[in-house]
């Protein structure tokens, strides 16, 4: 009989959900004004360590405020890998600017660090304290690294790169809530961190976003730009053109209940995924995206490395033995919308692109689900 199929990644509805939701409907607080929008910022910012938070309708609408907020305004260029969900390249455009696609690091397929310094100081010139790109002409703006698949890119040089060309870093944290770089959460680490709460991440709203900054005029900003740009509620006092990219108190209420289970789900992640790299460990072929000793992922999704020539056949067998398996996204600039953007040091990129496989990962998984994937891993290998 064929197993039950081992989800890639769903929520794990614990909790005070049910309660806080319910309270919500018993109440009539149901839409963007509430308890728990406000408890919901304050909680996701103490527990990241900034100061203010401002939740938003889902992560893609954080990133575009924050780039806004940033400054990128049409024609500019925002620093931006290849290897990643195309949500950020996507608000990249939103804003009328343009992607320039670095290389990512193999060691935390982030982006890599080196190379975004190769190119600012190689590739770009400083006038009158504002950085422009030789090639397009076009001023450079802003820095958006993605911490992938919960591991952090190395910040700290990445800061000190954007520190000399005046750049804000806009830090995708949507999938390493709970992550930390040197003792530090991610979406802490520079100048504005974005989440998402979407249903296949760490914990979910159903959708939902949020910004975290220490930076309390970003954070009024964003709020303002979020709610319609509406000066005074009361008068309809617009001052600009802004977005209706609220989170509603339903959402928040979820997203309160599963931030209490939080520390829980690292936990549980973190031992899956020692769990599944020592059960792979006698398996040559096949290597588990780890992390580097300054960096505690959250192990959002546990990636498999393994050949080029291995890859797809290894997740069809997989798939036939419902396990869910998905490969890593194409890289963005092999996507028709974004094929004519600039490209710079992408070879190592594309290469560690075409060997992963995100497996199981979800906070449900069990000691024997992980034995099976990984058993089927190996009868793959014995087979071939
Ligand atoms: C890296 C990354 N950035 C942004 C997003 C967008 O978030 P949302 O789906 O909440 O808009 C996601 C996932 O959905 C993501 O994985």
């Amino acid at each position: 009989m064929m197993r039950e199929l081992i989800p890639l990644s769903i929520p794990s509805i614990s909790g005070n959900e049910w309660k806080y939701v319910k309270e919500c409907l018993d109440t009539g607080w149901v839409s963007s004004v509430g308890s728990y929008v406000d408890q919901f910022e304050q909680s996701v910012s103490e527990y990241v360590g900034t100061e203010f938070g401002v939740a938003t309708v889902n992560g893609t609408a954080a990133l575009h405020l924050s780039l806004l907020a940033c400054g990128v305004r049409p024609n500019d260029e925002v620093i931006a890998p290849s290897f990643t969900f195309i949500a950020p390249v996507n608000a990249i455009k939103y804003c009328g600017a343009f992607p320039v696609f670095i290389g990512s690091d193999p060691a935390t397929l982030g982006l890599d660090v080196n190379k975004v310094n190769d190119f600012l100081s190689q590739e770009c010139v400083l006038r009158n304290g504002e950085l422009y790109n030789r090639q397009s002409g076009r001023k450079v703006s802003a820095i958006l690294p993605v911490h992938i698949f919960g591991h952090p890119v190395d910040m700290a040089p990445l800061n000190e790169i954007a520190g000399r060309y005046g750049l804000p870093i806009i830090e995708d944290a949507s999938e390493s809530l709970g992550s930390e770089y040197r003792g530090r959460k991610t979406g802490s680490l520079s100048t504005i961190g974005c989440f998402s709460f979407n249903g296949n991440k760490i914990i979910t709203c159903g959708g939902g976003g949020m910004v975290t900054t220490n930076d309390e005029s970003l954070a009024n900003r964003i709020h303002h730009l979020s709610t319609q740009a509406n000066k005074k509620p009361f008068e309809y006092e617009h001052d600009e053109i802004g977005f209706n990219y609220r989170l509603t108190n339903i959402q928040a209420a979820l997203g309160v209940a599963q931030l209490e289970q939080l520390d829980s789900f690292v936990e549980i992640k973190r031992k899956n995924a020692t769990c599944y790299r020592e059960l792979l460990a006698t398996l040559p072929n096949v290597k588990l995206a780890w992390e580097e000793p300054w960096a505690k992922s959250n192990f959002w999704l546990c990636t498999l490395m393994v050949s080029s020539e291995d890859r797809n056949s290894l997740m069809d067998y997989l798939l036939s033995q419902n396990i869910q398996v998905r490969p890593a996204w194409k890289l963005m600039h092999n996507l028709s919308m974004y094929q004519d953007c600039q490209v710079y040091k992408m070879e190592e990129t594309m290469a560690e692109f075409e060997k992963c496989i995100s497996i199981p990962s979800s906070v449900q998984l069990t000691v024997d689900d992980i034995q099976y994937v990984v058993d089927r891993i190996k009868v793959y290998f014995d087979q071939k």
